[in-house]
């Protein structure tokens, strides 16, 4: 929702009264509670991103994109699709070419110092001091964001045991593993209490168990009330974790949705890759499309796909039809990767 329309005078409202405006300021009470549950936290409108040099390279070319209160939003792409730098330019470390983002209704160019107090960050990469240890990590943060020593070391405290690392808190962050560093990162991003945490890829590198337990972490957040946007080229993370996604390609936004609406805009359940020889059969696209319960066939990757809801009876008609070029066939259920290639072509690791 625009915050024009919520900043709106509402005669009905019973705190455009006079008195009531004396007593809570331009914004009454109602009005900022209504701004807090209904304006989207993040609004991104127009972004550009064009970074200078020799070649020119526009990162981000107008994206468009919201998420509500409360959400866990995804931003997946393959490397290279502009997702850091979407990142970089809502969290403030990036300058947009064109366009505007707002945080809880802060412009982040206008006013980057206010709208940094409000979210969280974990960047792509660990920049935890690396001079310091676990505890002095949270601590600094606090202080730096204006907490007593008081009140910095019982947040301090908290965090740690929130996050299980209260027997690491002497430990030099270059001691810990992978799994453990994410996790004192997100333990110090939500020290100043952010309504919102940006999380930029946030598995990348971490094995399967602590994936798995960062997913805890994140989804304990979203309990919690902060909001989360992740940026991953995970599909299945994307899929299993996030309430909605948006796919980012060449710094485009191609479909936002749920993962299961996401799914459902490929119109088949089930895709079929048929790796084929060199030999280009013309024939062979055709024919297949002609074929009862074929969807939709597609040029891929040394071959065609073939979107299909059930295979009943179709794979002995395909491979007749593919002939002796066949050199390989193989299923999948429809997936964020199917949505993906649908759009692009292409595969996310491509
Ligand atoms: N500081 C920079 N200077 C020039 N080009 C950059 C810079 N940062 C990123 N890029 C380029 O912008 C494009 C998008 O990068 P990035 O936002 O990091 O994508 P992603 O996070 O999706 O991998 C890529 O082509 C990348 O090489
Ligand atoms: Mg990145």
């Amino acid at each position: 929702m625009q915050l024009g329309v919520l900043f709106a005078p509402d005669p009905d409202c019973i705190c455009y009264t006079r008195k009531s405006r004396e007593l809570f300021g331009q914004n009454c009470m109602h009005h900022t509670a209504t701004q807090q549950t209904q304006q989207d936290i993040v609004s991104i409108r127009g972004l550009t991103k064009r970074y200078a040099g020799k070649v020119p390279v526009d990162a981000v070319r107008g994206i468009d994109l919201s998420v509500e209160r409360g959400e866990l939003f995804g931003l997946l792409g393959p490397n290279g699709a502009g997702k850091s730098t979407t990142i970089g330019v809502c969290t403030t470390r990036t300058l947009p070419t064109a366009g505007t983002v707002t945080i809880a209704g802060l412009d982040v160019v206008r006013t980057p110092a206010m709208a940094r107090r409000r979210m969280g960050v974990v960047p792509q990469y660990n920049t935890l001091d690396r001079q310091c240890t676990v505890w002095e990590n949270i601590y600094f943060h606090c202080r730096y964001f204006g907490y007593t020593s008081t009140t910095a070391n019982r947040r301090a405290q908290e965090l740690l045991e929130m996050f299980r690392l209260s027997e690491r808190a002497k430990s030099p962050v270059r001691e810990l593993s992978g799994g453990l560093a994410q996790r004192v990162q997100i333990a110090r991003a939500i020290a100043h209490q952010p309504e919102i945490l940006f999380l930029d890829e946030p598995s990348a590198g971490l094995d399967p168990q602590s994936r798995l337990a960062l997913w805890d972490s994140i989804r304990q957040l979203i309990r919690q009330g902060i909001t989360v946007v992740l940026t991953t080229h995970y599909m299945e993370e994307a899929d299993a974790l996030c309430n909605r996604v948006a796919i980012i390609d060449h710094g485009v936004i191609l479909i936002s949705g749920t993962p299961e609406e996401l799914k459902r805009s490929v119109g088949a359940q089930k895709v079929i890759h048929l790796h084929l020889g060199s030999e280009n059969n013309p024939q062979l696209q055709p024919r297949l499309t002609a074929l009862a319960g074929i969807k939709a066939v597609e040029p891929g990757k040394d071959g065609v796909r073939i979107f299909v809801d059930s295979l009943d009876g179709l794979l002995p008609k395909i491979i007749e039809i593919a002939g002796p070029h066949l050199k390989d066939v193989s299923i999948a259920e429809t997936t964020l990767e199917t949505v993906f290639i649908k759009l692009t072509g292409r595969d996310l690791r491509e």
